[in-house]
């Protein structure tokens, strides 16, 4: 069946595989945001994909996707996938690092919810995308402490807000990620080789957000293999 899909932080890594994935059925109306696409980027040449800037740094939010959201009819899946990470000691994280850290991982992704949820109806599913690091009683790494904390809130996030659209029908469910190979990762662990690749978590990613509804909802899932 047909779904109206939205995929924050599309550009690249796991968001990017994840659309690829979603653009098989054409079918689907695919809507990507990331605050930039190259001009030949991967996703131009898929019809039922549509390119979006947004900086989810920036405080408008909701001011930069209304206008993209007025024009939806509704939202099936909504992903939020953009992350922002920042590898420093405690004692060196500068109030810009920490706020942007905050910023797009956190309330970034509460404002996208607020524009969106006007279109979202019973039976659409909020994917938010966390980390293992953010995942209670996990393994924690020095030098993460801004990224990790906001990937915390993430989890409660989703955890609270179930709790508000509990009478809706809407569901929301919190995927926790280990690692995948991409940008990130290297940024965080130069060197490390991940378990996965991108394409394979992306697999994941589509099938939960498609099927996982009708079975949970503020659920927190660890979805790791290995730590890091
Ligand atoms: N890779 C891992 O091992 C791992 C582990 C745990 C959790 N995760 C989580 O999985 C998600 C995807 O990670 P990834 O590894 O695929 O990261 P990535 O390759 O660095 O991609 C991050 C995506 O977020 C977008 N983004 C970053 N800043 C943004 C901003 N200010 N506004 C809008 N979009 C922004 C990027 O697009 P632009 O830069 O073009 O804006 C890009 O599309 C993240 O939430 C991350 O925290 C990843």
């Amino acid at each position: 069946m047909s779904k109206t899909i939205l995929v924050v932080g599309a550009s690249r890594g796991i968001g990017l595989e994840t659309v690829k994935h979603f653009a098989q059925d054409p079918e689907n109306t695919i809507v990507c945001f990331a605050r930039s696409f190259t001009e030949n980027h991967a996703l131009s040449s898929y019809s039922n994909v549509q390119l979006h800037a947004l900086d989810l740094s920036l405080p408008n939010v909701n001011e930069q996707l209304q206008p993209l959201i007025d024009k939806l009819d509704h939202i099936d899946i909504l992903i939020n996938n953009a992350g922002y990470i920042v590898v420093k000691p405690f004692q060196e994280l500068l109030h810009t690092e920490l706020l942007t850290a905050y910023q797009v991982n956190v309330i970034g992704v509460m404002q996208t919810i607020q524009t969106c949820f006007p279109k979202l109806k019973s039976g659409s599913h909020i994917v938010n995308i966390s980390s293992m690091g953010g995942f209670q009683g996990s393994m924690k790494f020095a030098g993460l402490s801004a990224y990790s904390t906001s990937k915390a809130a993430v989890v409660s996030l989703t955890e609270l807000l179930a709790e508000e659209l509990k009478e809706t029908g809407i569901k929301i469910n919190c995927l926790c990620l280990g690692s995948v190979q991409t940008e990130m990762l290297e940024a965080a662990f130069p060197g490390y080789k991940a378990p996965l690749i991108p394409e394979e978590m992306a697999d994941f990613i589509c099938d939960f957000a498609l099927n996982a509804s009708r079975f949970m909802h503020g659920r927190i899932i660890p979805v790791s293999l290995t730590t890091p």
